[in-house]
């Protein structure tokens, strides 16, 4: 799964357990595919589930879905106008009080907290939504994979199978991604021997910046801002000539075409057809083109995402929430492989400031 040796962090044989597996084997048009689950399997044991193997660990996931009181009181207790992800932040990091395993840093006991983690995150995210609208939290509903019930949970009704399947394909998309700047908190608080609900609240503190995870919601900004086709190419110009970056385009290691965006551009243009609403397609595709022309940049796996998830009525403050559901799994996985061969991560800086500075009584300081 990993390997960062270039940067010291990490030795590359440590990262051999787990195999790669190419995305696109993930969401393959099989006629049942099998949903998120089998990726989070796969992140967590390294290699994708038999049949038997995935019905054990998918049962543990829904067994695992109910929020611990404690954590509901945190949630209730929020102020309904606080961010999402800083509540969502809050509460992960509460769950460790009640958490059965707490203390036991066994691999074991660490695969347990995983699934936990995995399986509440998603009922954590609907219910502080449903309580900040003024609406009764919602049970698991059985039946359901962890991406259908997390629309359930959030809507309160059975959700389309086509917008079940587009936010499932959302989730396999954003599982794991090397070592972007959340995980790489995760891995550098982990690698302190700290556990695994420190490591993965501290990820998700990383993950809400508009430079990482927080980019999607921007997206959906920009384009109701901009408002409709016609007007897209001057703003984007005029966007441009000031200097400001455009959300969702530029990524610190892909130089060419992010390939989770395009899968996303497609269910984006279907769903935002299907729903009545192609313009924020169209919008995006003109923002491409310029963005492309004029910077040599790409779009990354936040800039589709956002209207898909837009013409799927999700609020546009849970589309980052969304994105650490699925990266849940791929940070816990971290978790697991930094704790399975430990070595501390510490970087070196060199000073650039002033030498040779002398101390000066309080007084007499300019
Ligand atoms: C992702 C990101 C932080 C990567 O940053 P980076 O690799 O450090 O890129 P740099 O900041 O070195 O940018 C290189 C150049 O491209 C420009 N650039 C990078 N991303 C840009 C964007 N989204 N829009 C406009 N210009 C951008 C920079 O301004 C810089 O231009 P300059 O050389 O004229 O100063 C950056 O592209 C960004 O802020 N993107 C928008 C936020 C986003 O979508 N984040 C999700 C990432 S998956």
């Amino acid at each position: 799964m990993t390997h960062a040796g270039r940067a010291g962090v990490h030795h590359p044989q440590r990262a051999r357990r787990r195999r790669r597996q190419p995305v696109g084997d993930l969401l393959c048009v099989r006629r049942r595919r099998p949903p998120f689950e089998e990726t989070a399997y796969l992140l967590l044991y390294g290699d994708l589930p038999k049949r038997d193997q995935l019905k054990t660990f998918t049962a543990a996931i829904k067994a695992a879905q109910k929020l611990p009181k404690a954590v509901q009181r945190i949630i209730k207790e929020a102020p309904r106008t606080a961010p999402p992800m800083d509540v969502l932040r809050t509460a992960v990091s509460a769950a460790v009080f009640v958490d059965p395993d707490r203390g036991d840093d066994s691999p074991a006991a660490e695969s347990r907290k995983a699934i936990r983690l995995i399986a509440q995150f998603p009922t954590l995210v609907a219910a502080f939504h449903r309580l900040r609208s003024g609406q009764k939290p919602l049970a698991p509903r059985r039946g359901l994979n962890l991406a259908a019930n997390l629309l359930y949970m959030i809507s309160g009704t059975l959700p389309d199978p086509e917008a079940a399947k587009a936010v499932d394909v959302a989730l396999i998309l954003h599982a794991d991604h090397e070592l972007n700047a959340s995980t790489f908190a995760a891995r550098v608080i982990a690698a302190t021997l700290a556990d695994m609900h420190g490591a993965v609240t501290g990820a998700i503190a990383a993950l809400a910046g508009p430079l990482h995870g927080g980019a999607n919601t921007e997206v959906m900004k920009m384009l109701l801002e901009i408002g409709t086709p016609d007007r897209t190419e001057a703003w984007v110009r005029a966007a441009l000539a000031q200097k400001k970056k455009i959300m969702g385009f530029g990524h610190r290691v892909y130089r060419t075409a992010d390939p989770r965006a395009a899968h996303l551009r497609r269910m984006s243009e279907e769903l935002g057809r299907k729903a009545g609403q192609p313009q924020w397609h169209a919008m995006q595709q003109i923002i491409e083109d310029v963005v492309r022309r004029e910077k040599g940049l790409y779009c990354n796996v936040d800039f589709y995402s956002a209207s898909m998830y837009y013409v799927l009525g999700i609020p546009l403050d849970l589309y980052t929430p969304i994105f650490a559901i699925s990266r849940m799994s791929g940070w816990c996985a971290h978790v697991l492989e930094q704790h399975a061969d430990n070595r501390l991560i510490r970087p070196r800086a060199d000073y650039i400031g002033p030498m040779n500075r002398t101390w000066v009584p309080t007084g007499r300081r300019a």
